[in-house]
């Protein structure tokens, strides 16, 4: 490849793990998660006052429009009322470029005189919370029509204001040490209260931010913590979650430290032989006085539990850097490093990671002490073949991923976290898009260490709105700290690629106006890291538009593959693009092409309708995929959104298509809200994966392609279809081989070779009949992998499996339970729908059931639940401290009692 060919990109790398104790340093990072106490007002209209801004009046919108609705203008507000912004704003002025637009806090300290700031408030009747705390995730749901809270977000009680209040206690040794409060998301325009001062607050939800507690504390007595949340109704076109649904931090330093999110790694230059490591520390002087410290960094290895090695593998010359009082000063830091081991992703490369420990001292004392997770990788993006890593070629093998983790919520917990992406990694995913908004900090922790490559996110919407009360309130005032926050954040994982700076936004619409504020936002973006791309997703955008222009790197939603280009869909209104990979590539020669969304295909796991379709890619409508009175889509996986595409078309389009770098396919595990095309439904019908996290066929078919060398075959529908007799009965194998041949009941029915560009082999006229359906898979000629499928007798047992059978007995770890319903030999019975009660004994709790079913309103905090296609899921999580045997009984009356013992140790 010739080098011009290239647009070459360094390395860059985050992560601010803890501290590390190598020396005893000031800095402290407390966990502030426990002993919360919660109130949410019952009824919003008696609400206290204590507003962040004014919100324009909504009336009758209507949740449910399609995904690529045309985003509208805002609507302008005249108010009296006050409100709390200006206290508020000044919390950001640390992601303000400009000094002259960094804001100033008024006299004054709004809300002095409310109740729940004060400390002597008796909470007692407040619910006790743990942190991450989702308020809205254990519903009820709002069912049926006019709903509170409709489909799009999830018909679950996410909006209206809530107080949450916490002590915490300091003591004669935190006195003179700056004292932080650090929130790593809480949804959402949250205001944080301190002994009942007003402290500050930042309003986009998924945004990180950390407030200065210093001035507020005391160290003789209590502090009390007061934080109001206010999450406005029609304001997401998902579930955004409810609540601090993310952890919380007190952190403890010498008034002069690494600034917030301070260190910046950058391997300008690395080959298998050696690595230039450049090391950007910004520092922050609170002291009145300018300070003269010793500075030294140290670079150890970073083992996949976070644990440094025994001796630095590079110990860097000490600099002195004089840092004067009350600013923020940068000192960069340049070294080689020999033979390094190299960050790349999973599974043809490994994820090595490296810690960089800065360390400094004044008189020989350690002043601070702070660690900074890193890779080192090359990455480079070559505009006709895609992504290479370390020299080599990663074609992207993506799904867009919601922040929502399932039953459990927004509420982020590492372990279901990890849950997901093992399942995705076991698919052939090696990247996710963190649609559409900033991730929590622990997951890109978790790429970073299972070799996952992101596309990180940061807005839905600018200037232009897609829901009446989403971020395009805040942000003409708030988009630079939001967007540096992320980068800054998240600059040092290995795992980010790439910036996104929108999804699909109004602006694409707007000629030179929209391509501006992509410009803007991209020199946002790139003034706090020069060494990644910056770009956003475009569905409507056309090549020559300048807001594709504006992108360092095409991607597109959709487009590639054309979108609404059906006859059925002539005369539109929509959007109808034809296919449209060439035209971009030949416009923007020099830029790489990837889709960041294809297919947005959808299915109900287990639920087969009839006819089939004899096409490939089709929409979905009553008689042809779906069934508005089940609200159900058939898994034969033949069908889309009006706008998408089935997996099968997708395929075809990237593989005829070789200089488009991969795919970000819509998506990989179902999330709550946005149920297209049945907006009665909860939660959303395109992943590839169920929201309980059980497999579709369709993980199936994206297996097939891509992990081309794992024998696998995959045979739908399921073969239980008593009264179906003599019927046209559809058979669909997917398989990494070229050739199956089918067998039902020991009779061969043919053997079928996969057309050139066919991602299935059809079976299309067989006709039920009751028993065993076998496929025999060839790669080559050569026999390569097998499936069966057969008629099952009656549900008769219930069959309970753990992910994991020991957990650590911390309060936060999980086993994921499966209860298959079977039938006397054993066998799963795919349409059962008994209703199963749980019990647990022992140290751990239920914390929510789930079965995959979109249209299953029973709480995810319920005990009991109908099995969906056969299947229920149970969520169990181990009590902190108490080790011990857990035992989960299930049971139904006809089916009998089973139990399950987890160790929680
Ligand atoms: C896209 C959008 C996604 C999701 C998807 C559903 O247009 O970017 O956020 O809404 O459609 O089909």
């Amino acid at each position: 490849m010739p080098d011009n060919t290239f647009t070459k990109w360094l390395c860059a790398c985050v992560a601010i793990i803890a501290s590390s104790s190598l020396t005893a340093s000031p800095r402290e990072r407390v966990d502030l998660n426990n002993d919360w106490r919660f109130y949410r007002y019952a009824d919003n209209q008696q609400a206290d006052a204590l507003i962040y801004d004014t919100r324009p009046a909504v009336e009758g919108f209507n949740d449910s429009q399609a995904a690529d609705t045309r985003p509208t203008d805002a609507v302008s507000i005249s108010s009296q009322a006050d409100i709390l912004k200006p206290w508020i704003l000044p919390s950001g002025n640390a992601f303000i470029d400009d000094p002259a637009k960094r804001h100033t806090r008024p006299a004054g300290n709004p809300g002095e005189d409310f109740p729940f700031v004060q400390h002597d408030f008796n909470d007692a009747d407040w619910q006790a919370v743990t942190l991450p705390h989702d308020w809205a995730i254990a519903g009820p749901f709002y069912t049926g029509d006019n709903p509170k809270v409709g489909g799009g977000m999830g018909r679950l009680p996410s909006h209206g204001v809530a107080w949450y209040r916490k002590q915490f206690t300091l003591s004669d040794t935190d006195k003179g040490k700056q004292i932080y409060l650090h929130i790593d998301g809480a949804m959402s325009y949250s205001m944080v209260w301190l002994n009942g001062k007003l402290v500050g607050g930042w309003p986009y939800g998924y945004s990180s931010y950390r407030l200065d507690l210093t001035p507020y504390v005391s160290t003789t007595r209590p502090n009390q913590l007061a934080i109001r949340l206010d999450n406005p109704p029609q304001s997401s076109r998902w579930y955004p979650g409810a609540g601090i649904y993310r952890n919380v931090w007190l952190e403890k330093t010498s008034p002069v430290h690494v600034s917030q999110w301070g260190t910046q790694v950058i391997t300008p230059h690395v080959t298998a032989e050696s690595a230039d490591i450049s090391i950007k520390t910004g520092l922050t002087n609170n002291t009145s006085s300018a300070r003269t410290v010793t500075m030294q960094h140290a670079i150890y290895e970073l083992s996949v539990d976070d644990q440094l090695s025994r001796t630095p593998v590079q110990t860097l010359t000490s600099e002195i850097v004089t840092v004067q009082p009350g600013r923020d000063q940068t000192s960069t830091s340049f070294t080689k490093l020999a033979n390094p081991k190299l960050w790349g992703p999973a599974p043809q490369q490994t994820p090595h990671r490296y810690a960089v420990v800065t360390t400094l001292k004044e008189n020989g004392s350690v002043l601070d002490q702070y660690t900074t997770a890193f890779g080192i990788r090359d990455l480079q993006f070559d505009p006709n073949k895609g992504v290479f890593i370390n020299g080599e070629h990663i074609p992207l093998q993506g799904v867009n991923q919601h922040h929502d983790l399932g039953a459990l919520g927004a509420a982020f917990n590492l372990r279901a976290a990890e849950r997901q992406l093992e399942i995705l990694q076991e698919m052939g995913v090696n990247a996710i898009r963190m649609a559409h908004n900033p991730p929590a900090p622990e997951l890109l922790t978790l790429t970073d260490k299972m070799g996952i490559l992101v596309l990180n996110e940061s807005f839905d919407s600018w200037y232009k709105k897609k829901t009446p009360l989403d971020f395009h309130l805040i942000f003409a005032d708030w988009h630079e700290q939001d967007l540096r926050a992320l980068v800054r954040r998240d600059k040092n994982h290995p795992s980010v690629i790439m910036w996104y700076i929108g999804n699909e936004v109004g602006e694409q619409y707007t000629g030179e106006d929209g391509a501006k504020v992509a410009l803007a936002l991209k020199a946002i973006v790139k003034s706090e890291d020069p060494t990644r791309p910056v770009t956003a997703s475009m569905n409507w955008a056309k090549a020559d538009f300048p807001f594709s222009a504006a992108m360092d790197l095409i991607s597109l939603n959709y487009q590639g593959e054309g979108i609404r280009q059906a006859p059925e869909f002539e005369g539109t209104n929509r959007i109808r693009t034809p296919p449209s990979y060439p035209a971009f590539h030949k416009a923007h020669p020099d830029k790489v092409i990837l889709s960041s969304e294809t297919a947005s295909a959808f299915s109900s796991r287990g639920i087969y309708l009839f006819p089939v379709t004899p096409e490939f890619s089709a929409p979905v409508r009553d008689g042809r995929g779906g069934d508005s009175r089940i609200h159900q889509v058939s898994s034969y996986e033949l069908h889309a959104v009006d706008f998408g595409s089935s997996a099968d078309k997708v395929f075809r389009y990237i593989d005829t298509h070789p200089y488009v770098a991969g795919q970000f396919v819509w998506n990989g595990f179902d999330y709550i809200g946005e149920p297209t095309p049945y907006y009665s439904a909860r939660s959303s019908y395109s992943g590839m994966i169920d929201l309980a996290g059980f497999k579709k066929d369709r993980f199936y078919l994206y297996q097939s392609q891509w992990r081309p060398d794992l024998p696998m075959a995959h045979i739908l529908p399921h073969w239980n279809w008593q009264g179906r007799e003599g019927e046209i009965t559809p058979i669909h194998v997917f398989t990494s081989g070229d050739e199956v041949e089918l067998f039902i009941n020991g009779e061969s029915k043919g053997r079928k070779k996969k057309a050139p560009l066919e991602y299935r082999i059809r079976f299309d006229d067989i006709r039920y009949t009751p028993g065993i359906v076998e496929v025999v898979a060839y790669k080559d000629g050569k026999p390569w992998a097998h499936d069966r499928v057969e008629t099952t007798g009656p549900a008769a047992a219930l069959s309970v499996s753990a992910d994991r059978k020991v957990i650590h007995a911390d309060g936060h770890d999980l086993s994921f339970v499966t209860v298959d319903i079977v039938d006397e030999a054993g066998r799963f019975v795919p349409t059962a729908t008994h209703n199963i009660a749980f019990t647990l004994s022992g140290p751990g709790r239920i914390v929510a059931t789930d079965n995959g079913d979109s249209t299953d309103f029973t709480p995810f905090v319920s005990h009991q639940r109908n099995a969906f296609s056969g299947k229920v899921l149970v969520i169990i999580q181990s009590e902190n401290h108490h080790s011990g045997d857990i035992v989960l009984t299930s049971t139904n009356k006809e089916l009998g009692t089973t139990s399950l013992r987890i160790r929680s140790k």
